[in-house]
């Protein structure tokens, strides 16, 4: 099966931006421009206050609405915590686990994110899971092994089944929000590691099928070469995703 078969995920990681006012002018804007393409899933992953107001605008629409974290329990005493069954009854569909920015500053680990994966695929939640390396890992060499040790114990106990939910974003961390992007090979040789992680574990059509974005200062400008690349099947955007006219020309490039 070819790249071709796969479809393509945008999603706009809105991070710690957006109070709900200004989230449904962003959300109706974008909506305005990305109406009718029908070429790639659209997703924007936005605050958890926001939720409602986004849900309730892209009802019925292509844009589907995703978290940034989810907890690993269903409910109890985690002041402060969300969980899946929640989301899910605001409409969620997706959600982003381990994201560099929650590895270092809020404690996750690779444990937390593995925990957090199964909770949200058992909840039916597509699940994007986020690895990638520091610039001192890529300046060791060592790019590949921690992106393969971050794959694996994300997915561990993960059943063959649920893996039509997991989209793994490639986020490496020195090109996050700093302007500079890995080249489209550098990414795709990365994204094309993940594959061959999960076809090992789960087998070559899991791998085939699987969705690997690509993340870290992806713009309008170098989107559609990125998205080009035969590993690369989307994006997790996060600054353009907040500028609906950059966010739109994504969008487009994913056709
Ligand atoms: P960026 O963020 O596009 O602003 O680099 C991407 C991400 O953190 O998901």
């Amino acid at each position: 099966m070819s790249s071709r078969r796969r479809r393509k995920v945008i999603a706009g990681n809105w991070k710690m931006n957006m109070t709900p006012g200004a989230a449904k002018e962003l959300i109706t804007d974008i909506y305005s421009k990305v109406k009718g393409k029908k070429g790639c899933d659209v997703v924007v992953c936005v605050p958890y206050v926001d939720i409602p107001t986004v849900a309730q605008v892209v009802k019925g629409t292509i844009i589907k609405v995703g978290a940034q974290n989810v907890h690993f329990a269903d409910k109890g005493a985690y002041t402060g915590e969300i969980s899946a069954s929640m989301l899910k009854e605001c409409g969620v569909q997706y959600v982003i686990i381990g994201h560099s920015e929650r590895r270092q500053y809020f404690g996750e680990t690779d444990e937390t994110v593995n925990l957090r994966t199964k909770a949200a695929l058992d909840a039916g939640l597509t699940a994007i899971v986020c690895v990638g390396e520091l610039l001192s890992e890529r300046e060791s060499g060592i790019t590949a092994e921690v992106v393969s040790r971050q794959t694996k114990l994300a997915l561990q106990n993960v059943p063959a089944e649920q893996m039509a939910n997991v989209i793994i974003a490639y986020e490496p961390v020195w090109a996050i929000g700093t302007g500079k992007t890995a080249t489209n090979e550098e990414a795709d040789e990365v994204c094309g590691i993940i594959r061959s992680v999960v076809s090992q574990k789960y087998g070559k059509q899991v791998g085939k099928q699987l969705i690997v974005q690509y993340g870290g200062s992806m713009n309008a400008k170098n989107a559609a070469g990125l998205l080009a690349m035969e590993n690369i099947d989307g994006g997790l955007i996060g600054g353009a995703s907040l500028k609906a006219e950059d966010f739109n020309v994504i969008v487009e490039a994913a056709q």
